[in-house]
């Protein structure tokens, strides 16, 4: 579908609704800033746009405005000088800090900033260093355009995180995801105002770190696919030179194959070990009642807490079925011995000694819920992946916990679902004490079905309206305006280096075996991945299986089929429906020629030979979607036979296939039962 159209149907719902004067108050600002209030006038930007700090500097403030100087050039074809003012009175941008702050950013630290654009300068004001990232940011995001060229609005905007916690976890073990994946990704954190890169670093499929410990570790249990510690510490420094804490993950007692290839003797059940390459739950779990476990732990975590300042480290503690705890005799006799009288029992017994070991190392545990158990002490975080109930149980019991539920971005739902979750709801059963100990969230990045190559479009742009979400106050929640900015903020993600939008063509490229990919675009901007955990049953791939078909180049939102919603809504609302027909009629008439044109495509792409009966469910529901609207607009009510041959035959085309499904069948249904 041209953009011509998606414009119209964008201004046509713009007008429809009081969503205008959104636009004016929140332009293209994401997350939105806590307070804010547009004046009328233009700060222009030339090439005489200069800066200076009217109070602290430092090296990594002064090459976080480089970066952002870098990233205005990049968007106004203008270049600017990079010496500071000497005299605030010349300088366009005045940066006003009170202090660094804490070189390594510190769970609390002060982020708030105040930014005024006057109509001959710009004023940002902060406590810390990294308050003025965040202003940076948003100065960035204000940035709009006329035909007399680029410019800010003037605007005064206050500003400060509703919650402290605001991460993103990338699992680095299922897939592999080299430094620089990492290092753009932590870019794009920054862009949204995240600061806790949460990083998912040993699992049944992988053991990514470099121990010098404990070599053995990652060569026998990453196919020599692991982090130097050097790489390691440079992520660390890449993150806090952007405000970014950088918490690792070390999964135990489960989720543990790959640690016990080199190590079999601290296994619960009997090895040889092999590195997983199947994607689920397997029962290989350390045996927490071997000496020999805690001894080479003890040593492993101490290595890994020099590496990583940050004063969390999070033991995963998940999915821990216990099987090879019940058949392992000498694990049931120490059980029995010590009366631990289940398997719930026996990891928290695991996870005191292991809390031991961390607050030796001067770190504060934190786990998935699994690991929660009143008795343990209050500074432990519970990170809830299983529901909201199970952080306001731990925040009940005086207990701070993080939420995730909701945030599996995994899982391909569209942005709008995920935006819909709040760590603290508006019926949160918890008083004021207690809300204070939810921390905020994290969007979890689990890596079954994701490479180098995909793993952006995973994350971008949904994982901004997540941020929004963590960081803007809880009445900003209309999805249709988070939409419109969500698609601002995607494009001017790519300038930090962001693959989540062109890699798409990359691949399309590829399963079209070189030819034009035209007929292929159009099919992924109406069709998504299958949700939640269908894929695992559906494609049955394993870790080695390429991750380039037509369901890795799809997207959870994809914007051709959001605009036909738009425009199914505009036509079963309008008066007239002969004329808003005219707009539908385009759609249809584009799928029965695009059709047409995959028929061709697939002659010579077998990589769409699990996908050849798309262009026929394509052409099925343009004249299905013909048809609907031709009844409707002559006010000829279609009778209920035809209804009902049609919902059936929707419901065929609607079933998944190469674990892709039609986005448009949620309106194309609401047109077939429309009276
Ligand atoms: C998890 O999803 N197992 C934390």
């Amino acid at each position: 579908m041209n953009k011509f159209l998606i414009a119209i149907v964008v201004m046509a719902a713009l007008a429809a609704s009081a969503f205008g004067d959104l636009v004016s108050e929140r332009r293209n600002l994401m997350p939105v800033p806590k307070e804010v209030s547009f004046a009328e006038g233009k700060l222009r930007i030339d090439k005489d746009f200069s800066f200076a700090f009217t109070g602290h500097s430092d090296g990594r403030l002064s090459a976080y405005l480089s970066r952002v100087l870098k990233r205005l050039e990049g968007r106004t074809l203008l270049e600017f000088s990079r010496l500071a003012e000497k005299s605030k009175d010349e300088a366009t941008l005045m940066i006003d800090v009170d202090s660094g702050g804490n070189a390594i950013p510190k769970l609390g630290d002060d982020e708030s900033y105040e930014l005024r654009v006057e109509s001959d300068a710009v004023v940002l004001n902060a406590e810390t260093s990294v308050g003025a990232m965040r202003g940076l940011e948003t100065l960035l995001q204000l940035v709009e355009a006329d035909e007399d060229g680029f410019y800010f609005p003037l605007v005064s905007i206050k500003d400060e995180p509703r919650f402290a916690w605001r991460g993103l976890m990338i699992d680095s073990a299922r897939h592999f995801q080299p430094i620089e994946v990492i290092k753009r990704n932590l870019d794009a954190m920054a862009a949204v105002k995240l600061n806790v890169l949460h990083w998912h670093l040993t699992e049944d499929q992988g053991f990514r770190p470099e121990s010098k410990k404990f070599p053995e570790l990652h060569l026998m249990g990453s196919d020599g696919d692991f982090y130097t510690q050097e790489e390691m510490k440079e992520i660390v420094r890449y993150a806090a030179d952007r405000g970014i804490r950088v918490m690792p993950e070390f999964d135990m007692p489960g989720h543990a194959t790959a640690w016990l290839v080199s190590h079999p003797e601290i296994a619960s059940g009997p090895g040889p070990y092999e590195i997983e390459r199947r994607p689920g739950v397997f029962n290989p779990t350390l045996d927490p009642t071997n000496p020999k476990t805690y001894k080479l732990l003890e040593k492993f975590l101490a290595e890994m807490a020099k590496i990583f300042p940050d004063r969390y480290m999070h033991i995963g503690g998940d999915e821990n079925e216990g099987k090879q705890w019940d058949a392992n005799q000498k694990i049931q006799a120490f059980m029995k011995k010590n009366g631990l009288k289940n398997n719930h029992e026996l990891q928290t017994y695991f996870n005191r000694k292991i809390l031991k070991i961390l607050t030796k190392n001067g770190k504060v545990m934190m786990g998935w819920d699994e690991i929660f158990q009143p008795d343990l002490p209050k500074e432990i975080v519970i990170h809830s992946w299983r529901g909201q109930k199970a952080l306001a149980d731990a925040a009940k019991q005086g207990y701070t916990g993080v939420l995730s539920n909701g945030y599996y971005i995994d899982l391909m739902h569209p942005a709008s679902e995920h935006y819909k979750v709040d760590p603290l709801p508006a019926d949160s059963p918890l008083n004021d004490e207690e809300k204070k100990r939810v921390l905020g969230g994290e969007a979890t990045m689990w890596a079954e079905w994701v490479t180098p190559e995909t793993i952006d479009s995973r994350i971008w742009p949904r994982t901004a309206a997540i941020a929004e979400r963590f960081w803007s106050p809880q009445k900003v929640n209309e999805p249709d305006d988070m939409y419109r900015r969500l698609n601002v903020i995607s494009i001017r993600l790519e300038e930090l280096g962001l693959t989540h939008i062109k890699n798409q063509d990359q691949l399309l490229r590829r399963i079209s075996n070189g030819q034009d990919i035209g007929p292929l675009k159009k099919l992924v901007g109406l069709v998504a991945p299958v949700r939640g955990y269908r894929r695992y049953q559906i494609l049955k791939q394993s870790m080695l299986f390429p991750l380039t078909g037509l369901i890795d180049a799809s997207q959870a939102d994809p914007a051709d089929a959001m605009a036909f919603d738009k425009a199914v809504e505009a036509f079963l609302e309008s008066e007239d429906k002969s004329r808003s027909a005219a707009t539908l009629l385009v759609f249809f008439d584009d799928w029965k020629s695009t059709a047409s044109e995959l028929r061709v495509l697939k002659k010579d792409a077998p990589a769409l030979q699990n996908a050849s009966v798309l262009p026929d469910d394509l052409e099925k529901l343009s004249a299905i979607g013909r048809e609907a609207v031709e009844s409707l607009r002559t006010g000829k009510a279609s009778d209920d036979d035809w209804r009902t041959a049609k919902l059936a035959e929707i419901d065929e085309i609607r079933k998944q296939k190469a674990g892709v499904e039609w986005r448009v069948i949620g309106s194309m249904l609401r047109l077939v039962r429309a009276e």
